[in-house]
């Protein structure tokens, strides 16, 4: 029987990860479908209650749901350290809960920069994916600081980690930034349909800096662009982030080896169309 797998988030008309996924299942030869479900943050708990009464067989979980959504699952260890889910797994009976974003963003990093200890980094953002992301990048020994518009939450998440401090936004940042050898757009500031937003512009930046933006959709970002016309010369898109956290996922659903390449050309080409 054809397997069913999605994502569930708001807004989610837009996510990639179902031309990302039916790609991979159609590579592989696999009776498989990946859909796209708009879930408000009230109904997560029965969304998950329902998919798994449905017989869905695993989910993605994306903005503004993955922090909420591990209250009605059953997580693995490193999901509850960083408080948020971005897969959940059905094929045991029970929900259970993983998150891969971390995973994804520490692979990119260090294919762009290399080593990751004692390097700079400096997090845009205090929610799921900012958490995940600097839980794993903290382990990894970098000195990282949490840049969050609600400072308290960025200080709450600061706290949480070994070695790392916090800050506002706006004039705050731009010192921060001076000093950052890394900058990491963990908001989902500059997505589809906000393309003009940004939270750091270009007279912030220093050529060396390499800014990575998780947001994909636009590929190219507000950010991505104010990083190019400051000279950075390495800049990351939230491309490949997205294809090696949903690597992740792919695997923990399928056991298989994900097709990687495959995966990657079928977001770039669906980005390339709109
Ligand atoms: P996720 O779990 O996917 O990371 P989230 O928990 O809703 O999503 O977090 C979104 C992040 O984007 C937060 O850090 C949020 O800042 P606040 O904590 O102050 O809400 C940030 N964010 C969203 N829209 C923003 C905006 N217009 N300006 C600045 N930050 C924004």
């Amino acid at each position: 029987m054809e397997k069913i797998y999605g994502i569930i988030g708001d807004p989610v008309a837009h996510s990639l990860s179902p031309v990302m996924h039916n790609a991979a299942f159609e590579k592989l030869g696999m009776d498989a479908i990946y859909l796209a479900f708009r879930v408000s943050p009230e109904e997560v708990g029965d969304a998950i209650r329902g998919a798994k009464s449905l017989g869905i067989s695993g989910l993605n979980v994306t903005i503004p749901l993955k922090e909420k959504a591990l209250f009605f699952v059953d997580a693995e260890e490193v999901a509850k350290r960083i408080g948020a889910i971005n897969t959940i797994d059905f094929s045991s009976g029970t929900p259970v809960g993983y998150n891969t974003d971390g995973i994804g963003s520490l692979r990119v990093l260090k294919e762009t920069t290399g080593e990751i200890k004692d390097k700079n980094v400096l997090i845009l953002g205090a929610g799921g994916a900012a958490k995940a992301i600097s839980f794993y990048l903290d382990v990894e020994g970098a000195r990282v600081t949490i840049a969050n518009r609600t400072k308290e939450r960025a200080a709450r998440l600061a706290s949480n980690l070994h070695n790392a401090d916090f800050s506002g936004l706006g004039l705050e940042l731009e010192k921060r930034i001076e000093a950052s050898d890394i900058l990491i757009n963990a908001t989902s500031v500059g997505m589809h349909p906000n393309e003009d937003a940004t939270l750091v512009s270009a007279d912030m930046m220093h050529p060396d800096l390499v800014v990575f933006d998780i947001v994909y959709n636009p590929m190219e970002t507000k950010l991505l662009k104010e990083a190019k016309r400051a000279g950075v010369k390495k800049i990351v898109d939230g491309v490949k982030m997205l294809v090696y956290q949903g690597a992740a996922s792919f695997k923990i659903w399928t056991k298989k080896e994900p097709p990687i390449e495959t995966m990657e050309k079928a977001v770039r080409a669906a980005l390339n169309r709109d």
